[in-house]
């Protein structure tokens, strides 16, 4: 069965304990933290200070989405504030196998991501290495854009590099519409924010996208 990873990225900030307890009253099975730096991407987010708030209140696991340049530098303090993935992009300027390394060492899950554009053969060397794989199907940055159908083209071609046990995710424009789509192409893990936070059912919204 697949999993639903919320987006905090959607979720009222203001009200962050609530909001976790509610999600996971929804049946979310992990929460997805998107870390941006105002560098690799357009937009500045959450740091380890919040992660460590949020580790505090959610029953869940933490999949921790690094959209930073230097992942490396950050990872330890991350995976110290309660990440249970650290997730780092392929395409990020530094040291992203060296952020992992740091992860691993500190007994934390270790994840890849990938851009839209970037080949699916270019990644496939570090893919056989982590416990996660995480497609993005939007330019990273913000929340509510346009899913991109042919990312989905990755994701066999990826698997086969996988080990066995690793999972894919997928993040970006998810709706009961293209997480369908990602369902019939051999996703794991589907992250929504917008449909997520903006649905008056959020229960019943989780239980549409899982499908
Ligand atoms: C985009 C983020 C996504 C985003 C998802 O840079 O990585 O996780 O918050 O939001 P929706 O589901 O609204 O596209
Ligand atoms: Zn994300």
């Amino acid at each position: 069965m697949v999993m639903i990873a919320p987006s905090l990225l959607s979720a009222d900030f203001g009200n962050l304990k609530e909001e976790i307890a509610r999600c996971e009253a929804a049946g979310a099975d992990l929460f997805h933290v998107d870390v941006m730096d105002g560098h690799y991407v357009g937009n500045i987010t959450i740091g380890p200070v919040v992660v460590k708030g949020i580790r505090k209140y959610a029953n869940v696991p933490l999949d921790v989405h690094l959209m930073i340049t230097n992942p490396e530098r950050y990872a330890a303090a991350f995976c110290e504030a309660g990440a249970d993935y650290l997730v780092a992009h392929v395409e990020a300027p530094g040291d992203t196998g060296g952020a992992l390394r740091i992860a691993r060492e500190m007994g934390v899950k270790t994840g890849i991501a990938i851009n839209p554009e970037t080949a699916a053969k270019s990644a496939m060397a570090l893919a056989s290495l982590v416990d996660l794989v995480l497609v993005m199907s939007v330019h990273p940055g913000f929340a509510g854009q346009k899913f991109i159908p042919d990312v989905l083209e990755k994701i066999a071609p990826l698997r086969e590099a996988m080990r066995p046990d690793a999972v894919i995710e997928i993040d970006g424009g998810l709706n009961p519409e293209t997480a369908e789509r990602a369902r019939e192409a051999g996703v794991d893990i589907i992250v929504a924010g917008s449909a997520i936070f903006k649905a008056d059912d959020m229960a019943g919204m989780i239980e549409t996208l899982r499908g």
